[in-house]
């Protein structure tokens, strides 16, 4: 059917769920297709928002569409363009963040409101029910099981010799779940593709979109030296045997730190070959399966640009060997990061000088993206890593502060913080040792008499500080665009 034809199913208040995660493997006709069903209403007067659940992320032609309609009743969890994240901030798209690997199962608990519709991106789909998706797992799996009905988006673009790259499983929920069998990250048990009863398919619409990935910036000064640093300490870690000389699977945020970072470890002679149990697989993993550094890369979405996808699909039987594609249920699964003893690495925007983390509220109240799968990782890894540079908006913020603006990560789970300019490893250590560690190895040093100043106001306590002060940098920013001139005896 055609893409027009398939939103006409979909009224004001329905709930749908989109496959995919990041960009890839989301639909891109329907969502359109409903988007201007939407402005359609809204020019003549009437309602119509839908309820949206995806995988993360999403590209420009779902994301996009919907919320530059103006037809969102709600949105979780991760999202990153700019028009939804435009409507999240103006009140126009009621959005709230969710830890990714709790979405499907709070889905089936009953917790959320139930999708009657699955919009479902596909390489592959038989008479029988059987769908294969393509390059990005996310919720599929979940919403496929609840939804009343299912679109499915073919995607000719895709190879159907993707078929054997994922590995689709839906957990039992309590009291009944079982142990999900992965001891190591290629181990695979689920099936190869999902199925559904095939009464429940509308219909199938052809496309021959391209996954709206976009590339990276080219590595500048800041991101090439954190990227060295991360793989510095990862060798100091390993020659101190607190990591086993075979390494430890590497999960690696998003963005383009995250992908500095990779293509740091792929190059670093005294980092051996290792695996990645991972959400997003980045464009930087690709040219480490060829020359053999990443040994397999389990994740829930292979986010990588259309020219990185052509190496793929030109040498399918290499990569089928290499890549899984999972759920986010299973990738960013507690038991399996405990099991496995991750390697995490992601991305923060703003921390504190006790080592709490900030991921996702610009200036404690805008909404950059969400927490994604970083509390997952974070929280249950071997070892933690943030990295971050240690300024943004050209040197006028700092990105550590006396106390976050908004809390997503906390000291207790934050191990090792990272900069252009040092290493802070918090292991072990009281709030003000790490204190002095993060603004003597990380600050940048335009902002370290600030921050050792602002502990001399604070009263002696086990964490210092000083309430009325303590977004003094961030009431700073607000009012002169800068945290550079703060005098603290105008907060105290
Ligand atoms: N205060 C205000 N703004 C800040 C800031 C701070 N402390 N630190 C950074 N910023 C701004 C930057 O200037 C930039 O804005 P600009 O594009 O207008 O200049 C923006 O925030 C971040 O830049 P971006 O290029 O998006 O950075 P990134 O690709 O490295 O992503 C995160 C960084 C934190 C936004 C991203 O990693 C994220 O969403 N993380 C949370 C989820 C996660 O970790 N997922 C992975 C788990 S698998």
């Amino acid at each position: 059917m055609t893409a027009e034809n398939a939103a006409l199913y979909i009224n004001n208040g329905d709930i749908v769920g989109f496959s995919g995660f990041t960009a890839a493997g989301a639909p891109k006709e329907v969502p359109t297709a409903l988007a201007h069903r939407a402005k359609s209403f809204h020019d003549s007067g009437k309602p119509f928002k839908i309820g949206m659940y995806t995988g993360a992320s999403s590209g420009f032609s779902l994301d996009g569409e919907i919320a530059e309609a103006d037809a969102v009743l709600f949105r979780t969890p991760y999202q990153s363009t700019t028009d939804m994240r435009a409507a999240i901030n103006e009140g126009r798209a009621p959005y709230f963040d969710m830890h990714l690997s709790h979405l499907a199962q709070q889905m089936r608990y009953g917790f959320l409101p139930k999708p009657k519709f699955a919009i479902v991106e596909a390489c592959d789909v038989t008479e029988y029910g059987e769908i294969v998706p393509t390059t990005g797992v996310g919720i599929a799996p979940t919403i496929c099981q609840m939804a009343d009905y299912i679109i499915v988006e073919l995607n000719r673009n895709h190879p159907t010799e993707l078929r054997g790259f994922h590995d689709i499983y839906i957990p039992v929920d309590p009291p009944g779940r079982r142990d999900i069998p992965i001891y190591k990250a290629s181990d695979r048990f689920g099936s190869l593709s999902m199925q559904v009863n095939p009464a429940k398919i509308l219909g199938v619409v052809e496309t021959h979109r391209h996954d709206e990935v976009s590339g990276f910036t080219p590595l500048d000064k800041i991101t090439e030296k954190i990227g060295q640093n991360v793989a510095d300490f990862l060798v100091r870690e390993i020659k101190a045997k607190r990591i086993p000389k075979q390494f430890l699977p590497i999960q690696s945020g998003v963005g383009n730190i995250a992908n500095a970072v990779l293509s740091s470890l792929g190059s670093n002679p005294d980092i051996p070959p290792f695996d990645m149990f991972t959400e997003v697989i980045q464009d930087a993993v690709i040219g480490l399966m060829e020359n053999d550094k990443v040994r397999f890369a389990s994740g829930c979405s292979l986010t990588i640009t259309p020219e990185e996808l052509s190496k793929v699909y030109g040498n399918l039987n290499f990569f089928r060997s290499k890549i899984g594609l999972r759920s986010q249920e299973i990738t960013n699964n507690p038991e399996v990061i405990r099991r496995l003893g991750l390697i995490t690495i992601n991305t923060a925007l703003e921390a504190d000088i006790y080592g709490n983390v900030n991921s996702t509220h610009v200036l404690g109240s805008k909404m950059m993206n969400g927490i994604g799968g970083s509390g997952d990782f974070t929280r249950n890894a071997y070892l933690s890593i943030f990295t971050t540079p240690s300024t943004a908006k050209n040197g006028n913020i700092c990105a550590f502060v006396p106390m976050v603006s908004h809390h997503d990560h906390t000291e207790h789970d934050v191990h090792v913080l990272i900069t252009e300019h040092g290493i802070a490893d918090l292991r072990g250590t009281s709030p003000i040792q790490r204190a002095q560690i993060i603004i003597d190895n990380c600050v940048d040093p335009l902002y370290r008499e600030m921050l050792r100043d602002y502990i001399k106001y604070c009263p002696q306590a086990h964490t210092p500080h000083n309430l009325a002060a303590c977004f003094a940098m961030h009431r700073e920013f607000y009012t002169t665009g800068t945290m550079k001139n703060v005098k603290w005896e105008k907060y105290v």
